[in-house]
């Protein structure tokens, strides 16, 4: 799809067209909390404006907005985030947003502030934020998203390693699954958050020309267009859902790492035809917390603290470490039937070990730089790991299903 808008980095030449941008974007906003003041929207502008940090919104040529990113060491604050009111509600500042969210993206939150009431709210809430704190001059809110959005960010090395070692680990499970659920020739499927190529690969030979399948994530790097299956670039949390009248719906250890987990799940469900299967799979670290449950020495202790570390940055990003065991609840509440759920824990094994080097390798930069752990400490463990000293478990896999009436 090509896209109906680009990005141009902003110069000091753009200031006044901006000012007056601003002024049209805000003005009713302003106007409603009694705020709105020409002279003092200017100076706030100008003394606030750096065109470093800014891109200019261009639609066939022509400069219709702005978005700035302002990094700070704790947040990243998104700014004078401005589009012609002409333009709003065709999507362009949701996928601008998105997209310079996605090119920033690092450890901190994005941070932003919204005038309350502000229609732009509902834009913002759909990208993953939520009420951080409300501003002293009682007019203003301060909104979050997480920053790393997803803490295991699929664009690093890494996570080829990772989906490997995933698919190693859970794929046969996930496939007997299947298996019960009756998938079969001619069925239509969505793997949401397929991240690697197996899941979607066996779907697509297991229900054949006369099938679908449609496997979608929000980093489709890995994903292989050519090998039988649709890939498509969907944020489950964020967009509507791609296709109704699905057979299976499926996902595995994504839910956990959306901010909108409970909308979400209804457009999952929304997406299957009556009679239709939802799979849904989910880690419950909290089950059983420890890299290690056999702590028999300090290669084991450092093991387990360094697991204790990683579930504290995945918490502080807003992940449920307790969400497998409420996958039942959730799929009941969310209307269907036939529910039931089970369990699959890998209590150790070479494919363990392999997901604890990708894992511990792929977010090493921000436990050093969240002080939870030295680089001393990590090399450490991982060669305590290939020296074949720890027995790693991973965490208990709950897979709930269910069916959707009518
Ligand atoms: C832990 S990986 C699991 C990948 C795969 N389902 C598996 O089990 O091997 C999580 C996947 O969810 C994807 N993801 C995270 N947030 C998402 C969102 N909001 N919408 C769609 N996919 C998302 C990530 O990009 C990543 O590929």
């Amino acid at each position: 799809m090509v896209r109906p808008w680009t990005l141009r980095p902003a110069t000091s030449a753009d200031a006044p067209w901006l000012i007056d941008l601003k002024a049209a974007a805000m003005r009713p906003d302003l106007e409603r909390v009694g705020r709105w003041d020409a002279d003092r929207s200017r100076r706030r502008f100008l003394e606030a404006y750096v065109p470093a940090n800014t891109d200019v919104i261009e639609v066939d040529g022509r400069a219709v907005g702005s978005v700035a990113v302002r990094p700070e060491h704790d947040a990243q604050w998104i700014e004078h985030f401005y589009l012609d009111p002409q333009l709003h509600g065709r999507g362009i500042g949701g996928e601008v947003l998105r997209h310079v969210m996605a090119a920033h993206r690092d450890a901190r939150p994005f941070r932003l502030v919204v005038i309350r009431g502000s229609a732009a709210r509902r834009l913002y809430e759909r990208l993953g934020f939520v009420h951080a704190y409300d501003h002293d001059n009682g007019v203003d809110e301060i909104l979050d998203a997480p920053g790393g959005g997803y803490l295991l960010d699929n664009a690093q090395a890494e996570a080829g390693a990772r989906f490997g070692a995933l698919a190693e680990l859970f794929d046969p499970s996930t496939f007997r699954h299947f298996d019960a659920l009756g998938v079969a020739a001619g069925w239509r499927c969505w793997e949401v958050g397929a991240g690697g190529p197996s899941v979607p690969s066996w779907l697509a030979a297991r229900v054949g020309p006369a099938g679908r399948v449609l496997a979608t994530d929000i980093d489709v790097a890995w994903l292989d267009p050519g090998a039988g299956y649709e890939v498509l670039r969907h944020d489950v949390g964020a967009e509507p859902p791609p296709g109704d009248g699905f057979d299976l719906v499926h996902a595995r250890l994504v839910l956990v790492h959306v901010p909108r987990r409970e909308a979400a799940l209804a457009a999952m469900v929304s997406a299957l035809r009556p009679g239709g299967r939802l799979l849904i799979e989910e880690a419950d670290p909290m089950l059983q917390p420890l890299a290690c449950p056999d702590e028999s020495g300090p290669a084991q202790r450092l093991a387990n603290r360094l697991k204790h570390d990683f579930r504290t940055l995945m918490a502080g990003r807003g992940v449920d470490l307790a969400y497998g065991r409420k996958l039942p609840r959730l799929l009941r509440e969310a209307g269907l039937t036939e529910v039931a759920a089970d369990a699959y824990f890998p209590v150790t094994g070479p494919a363990c070990d392999r997901l604890e080097r990708a894992t511990v390798e792929q977010i090493r930069a921000r436990l050093t730089a969240a002080g939870l752990a030295t680089d001393e400490e990590i090399d450490r463990h991982l060669t305590n790991l290939d020296a074949g000293l720890l027995d790693v478990a991973t965490s208990p896999m709950v897979s709930a299903w269910g069916v959707r009436p009518g």
